[in-house]
């Protein structure tokens, strides 16, 4: 589970006043929307990319230092100091999609921080969780990106990655595909990890549990930046994280009923060919291992002297 969304219980009274009139405008724009065209209401707002206000989707989970609201809700900033990390969470909950976010991570010397994006359900103990996590550096030093997928409170499947880009210069995009079959792990539009469906030979597998989708920034400097060998230095605070699309192209839950997503296979992400990777993406996916792999949980043979079952099926 990630740390640091704990520490952010204070909302500021400003954003929720702002959210509700954007909340209002939103709902006076559904029912617009709804009696016009739009048979879509359930698949979220459609495009990531598209022009969508954070406030549609998003709430923040910080007080007004740590979370700032920018260019009319098309951008945000979180913010970590001395003296609390920050976080925003989604209003609503998914199951199956595309779901995903351009961010700007924090530039400079970020060693020791932690920027997390990531997709969890509210089930303690058996939770289901698709993680990005960004592990600052000291200037000029790589991000690793880190990926992990949670199925019923069971995780241990990291995988790091170094990026082909300088991730603090410009926005990029991080997503997830999740359909049953597959989670494809993308950056932009390049895949970077595939975790497949093998419940049939007893792993668990996240295709039951709506999940609420996250971000967080915190002080990770006991593990993150060369193995938690250098430290956060707040000589360089307040570290600061970019975020923009705030759109959400998957199955919203309603009340709880995660049947419907279930068996909704007239969505494009359940249809065959987002079922399986296609030839130019296992290439792209191949290429990223071979150049930018820094570990994979599978071949970790002194954490696994038998590597877990799915490890022979997800790709090497
Ligand atoms: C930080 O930079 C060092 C030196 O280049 C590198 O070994 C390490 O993997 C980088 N990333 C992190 C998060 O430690
Ligand atoms: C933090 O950074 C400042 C400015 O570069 C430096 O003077 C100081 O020694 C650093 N502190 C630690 C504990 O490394």
């Amino acid at each position: 589970m990630i740390q640091g969304i704990q520490a952010m219980a204070v909302t500021d009274d400003k954003i929720r006043t702002s959210a509700r009139w954007i909340t209002f405008f939103f709902a006076a724009w559904s029912v617009f929307t709804a009696l016009n065209v739009m048979p879509v209401l359930s698949q979220g707002t459609g495009s990531l990319t598209g022009p969508v206000h954070f406030l549609e989707n998003y709430e923040s989970r910080s007080d007004a230092q740590h979370f700032r609201l920018l260019n009319s809700g098309q951008q945000v900033q979180l913010v970590l100091d001395e003296y609390s990390a920050s976080g925003f969470g989604s209003k609503y909950q998914y199951l199956f999609g595309k779901i995903g976010m351009s961010m700007k991570l924090v530039p400079g010397n970020s060693a020791g921080t932690v920027t997390a994006y990531y997709m969890s359900s509210q089930t303690p103990g058996l939770h289901d969780e698709m993680d990005f996590e960004f592990l600052g550096n000291v200037s000029g030093q790589p991000y690793i990106l880190q990926t992990n997928v949670y199925a019923n409170g069971e995780g241990k499947r990291e995988q790091r990655i170094y990026l082909w880009f300088d991730p603090t210069a410009e926005f990029h995009s991080y997503s997830v595909l999740w359909n049953k079959q597959q989670i494809i792990f993308y950056v932009d539009n390049t895949p970077i990890r595939v975790y497949k469906n093998n419940k049939d030979i007893g792993v668990p597998y996240p295709d039951s549990k709506a999940v609420g989708i996250y971000s967080t920034i915190w002080n990770g400097e006991n593990w993150a930046t060369n193995d938690g060998w250098t430290k956060l230095n707040w000589t360089y605070s307040p570290f600061v994280a970019t975020y923009e699309s705030f759109g959400v192209d998957a199955c919203r839950v309603e009340n709880g009923n995660t049947a419907s997503c279930i068996a909704q296979s007239n969505s494009w992400w359940m249809q065959s060919e987002y079922q399986t990777l296609g030839a130019h993406q296992v290439d792209e996916l191949a290429w990223v291992r071979k150049n930018y792999l820094l570990y994979d949980y599978c071949a970790d043979k002194k954490r696994f002297p038998v590597a877990p079952a799915e490890c022979a099926r997800n790709p090497l």
